[in-house]
């Protein structure tokens, strides 16, 4: 696939993923529980997002949310309410840009943020790019025109996917050689099997025990529930009783079906900030992703 068809399918992609069809952007907003289980939800974006809305009440504070999805890095943002001197402007290149709902001072623009974001909206105070420049053709590319776009003393903060042990890596990659090419329609039916596999294996009773660390493997010593150590080290199949089977279908979806899912190691990260002459300010990493903020000096 080429870069031109891999840049529209992956917009194709994420329309139907955030399009009013399915809503996961209002299943997010009106159960905030569930929603603790998402990525984005164990990493420290709410220390960041406070800080910008105790800046912005005070100052005028320039945000990119750079592929800004559905809409969820403006909620937090603007909840209670919209920062007095917030001015927020989100780019990604689906089509759903129209659902989500504009607070004042609030733009969308549907553009690649591979390229530096065009008209008269930065240099930016805070940069937030969250799990998706994984999503880009070349990772490493999109974090410096990212950070090419900062202010003097200004933030950027990513998260991206983060090297499961070998076996996962293995099958996801075989998986989503498969799945990449189907449509949207296929996929989605397809990503419905993961949900029904972890589903029957969440049922399983009963652990498995692994005694002592397997460095080789990726494996570490402890008691698992089944569908928790396959899922871990073989093969996501995502499944929760709080999510609607389509929205574990969309969860699924999300992993095998995107035309770019890279992963790293939290030490690539560290040397894309450094090597652009930026101070890491914050690091935290889970098994899914990695979290890294850091400011131009
Ligand atoms: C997993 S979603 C994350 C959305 C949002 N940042 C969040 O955390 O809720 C990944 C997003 O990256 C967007 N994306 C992927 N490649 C992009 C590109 N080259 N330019 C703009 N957006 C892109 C997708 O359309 C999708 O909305």
């Amino acid at each position: 696939m080429d870069a031109s068809d891999a840049i529209l399918r992956t917009a194709e992609h994420y329309s139907k993923q955030w399009g009013a069809e399915l809503g996961f952007g209002s299943f997010v907003k009106a159960n905030p529980e569930a929603a603790r289980v998402m990525p984005s939800r164990q990493l420290p974006w709410d220390l960041l997002f406070d800080r910008i809305r105790t800046t912005a009440n005070l100052q005028v504070t320039r945000v990119y949310d750079a592929a800004c999805g559905f809409g969820d890095v403006l909620n937090s943002l603007s909840n209670p309410d919209m920062p007095r001197f917030l001015h927020y402007v989100g780019a990604d290149i689906h089509g759903s840009l129209n659902t989500i709902v504009r607070p004042p001072r609030a733009t969308f623009v549907q553009a690649d943020i591979c390229a530096p974001l065009v008209g008269d909206h930065g240099p930016f105070d805070f940069i937030i790019c969250r799990a998706a420049i994984h999503h880009t053709r070349d990772p490493r590319a999109t974090y410096r025109v990212l950070a090419a776009q900062l202010a003097t003393g200004g933030t950027l903060a990513i998260t991206a996917y983060a090297k499961k042990a070998p076996m996962r890596e293995a099958v996801d990659e075989e998986l989503r050689r498969r799945v990449v090419p189907l449509t949207n329609d296929e996929a989605f039916a397809v990503a419905n099997q993961f949900t029904s596999l972890g589903r029957d294996l969440q049922a399983l009773p009963g652990t498995i025990v692994i005694s002592k660390d397997l460095p080789f493997l990726g494996i570490k010593a402890g008691s698992y529930k089944v569908q928790e150590f396959l899922y871990k080290y073989f093969l996501k199949c995502w499944y929760n009783v709080a999510f609607s089977e389509e929205h574990c279908d969309l969860v699924n979806f999300d992993w095998y079906h995107p035309p770019y899912a890279f992963r790293f190691d939290a030490g690539n990260l560290r040397e894309w900030a450094e090597d652009d002459g930026l101070c890491i300010t914050r690091e935290a990493s889970t098994e899914a992703q990695h979290y890294l903020e850091a400011f131009r000096p």
